[in-house]
């Protein structure tokens, strides 16, 4: 088996040094040496410290590469739109098999990819794409279809999470936790894609079109990053024996009508201390899967770093290889259900509301009365003194579950009110609480 590396930054020399370290296991797991052809990268005289691979294997020709004929499989780990999406197109009709980590490019034209395999024969893998190291993708694949999968909820982005576990550990605020963040290596020098949550919804992309057998796009996914989580957030979180996480949720949903959709978000949202979730700390992903056989299932480790992204692009070139010497393609993409994308407005939700309110008579009534109008129940609601000793109150309130629409139309009026001094959190709710 020949292989084609595009790209070798952190995780592309992992690949490297793990096919070298372990050629004759793959070999013998494959029933065929793996080696590599060529390793096309932008710059070939970078220091790329000792890599044990001949030099003259480097070309800045990445077209070139993956045209040659004796190249079998193209293992693509430099990332964005194009020219990755041309490379790999290339490579696919050309026959070839192909390994990617691209998740930004799977969540913008999944469907590009998967048609020109079809036409070429080869095989399309991209487990690194999700949640590095975890045998996620794969699972999702081919040992849950022959279930019903209604709800996929995980943590995704390394980044985020430990930015999120360490102002839970120390009542940080998002930007002191960004730092240390920055600091530790965690965060990029642009952290826009984790905080804003990008690579989140491209994941959740993924995650929701194997899970639901529809084609799901990163503009389907609704997002929200974790730059406006307060320390006042986690520690109101805290106060309720919660955490704040930012979660990628894709569930299936039936309306009154019988009809099936599916709706696909990224956003920040209080789970109880007791959720399997909220244990999963600093730069940890972990995927928490419901189907209505297999029941709970949890997924977790590692989902960033060159070593664990390198493990699952090598199971992928280890499947593909077999398959290549075997003479067959693994099942195509499956996108038979086709569900709609149900708007966000349109999803289940609950939110926690905290208002500083004029404490007099009346207040409770009028809060609840907005509430009422919007046909949003509520769940709890707690008061104590606002800390300013001015007379005001904190009013925390969690709601049952409503359209999101009216919940978000609920928190407008809410901040209209001459008695709410001001809205000081909004936050999702989910897990269970
Ligand atoms: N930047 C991502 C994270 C890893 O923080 O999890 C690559 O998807």
């Amino acid at each position: 088996m020949r292989l084609a590396l595009l790209g070798c930054g952190t995780v592309g020399a992992e690949v490297v040094r793990l096919l070298h370290e372990q050629s004759a296991d793959l070999a013998a797991r494959i029933g065929a040496p793996l080696e590599i052809a060529g390793i096309a990268v932008r710059r070939i005289g970078r220091d790329r410290g000792e890599l044990p691979v001949d030099p003259a294997l480097f070309t800045t020709d990445a077209l070139g590469l993956i045209k040659r004929d004796d190249v079998d499989v193209v293992v693509e780990v430099v990332g964005g739109i194009e020219p990755a999406r041309s490379w790999l197109v290339e490579a696919l009709r050309a026959g070839k098999s192909v390994v990617t980590a691209n998740k930004a490019l799977l969540a913008e034209d999944g469907g590009a990819l998967h048609d020109a395999a079809v036409e070429g024969g080869g095989d399309l893998y991209y487990e690194a794409s999700v949640a590095g190291a975890i045998p996620l993708l794969r699972p999702l694949r081919e040992s849950l279809h022959g279930d019903r999968i209604t709800q996929v909820t995980g943590i995704v982005n390394g980044t985020t999470n430990f930015i999120l576990s360490a102002m839970h550990a120390t009542g940080a605020g998002f930007a002191e936790a960004l730092e240390e963040a920055t600091a530790l290596g965690y965060a990029e020098a642009d952290p826009t894609a984790d905080v804003e949550g990008f690579d989140a919804a491209a994941k959740a992309a993924i995650l929701a079109s194997l899970a639901f057998h529809t084609r799901v796009g990163a503009a389907d996914v609704h997002r929200e990053g974790i730059t406006e989580v307060t320390a006042a957030d986690v520690a109101s979180a805290k106060a309720m024996g919660c955490t704040i996480k930012l979660l990628c949720i894709a569930a299936r949903s039936t309306d009154a009508q019988g009809q099936e959709s599916v709706n696909v978000r990224v956003h920040p949202a209080l789970i109880p201390l007791t959720h399997p979730l909220a244990s999963v700390g600093d730069a940890f992903n972990a995927v928490f899967v419901e189907a209505d056989a297999a029941g709970q299932l949890m997924f977790y480790g590692r989902g960033a770093g060159g070593a664990p992204t390198a493990s699952a692009v090598l199971g992928d070139v280890v499947a593909v290889s077999r398959n290549r010497l075997a003479g067959v393609r693994s099942a195509s993409e499956s996108s038979y259900a086709a569900l709609p994308v149900r708007p966000m407005g349109e999803a289940l939700t609950r939110y926690h509301i905290s208002l500083d309110v004029a404490d007099r008579p009346g207040v409770l009534e009028a809060v609840a009365g907005v509430f009422a109008r919007h046909e949003v129940s509520l769940a709890t609601v707690r008061q104590g003194p606002a800390g300013g000793g001015n007379g005001d109150a904190v009013l925390v309130i969690v709601t049952h579950v409503a359209p999101d629409a009216a919940l978000a139309a609920t928190v407008d009026e809410l901040r209209g009110l001459e008695i709410v001094r001001s809205v000081t959190s909004v936050l999702r709710v989910e897990g269970g609480f």
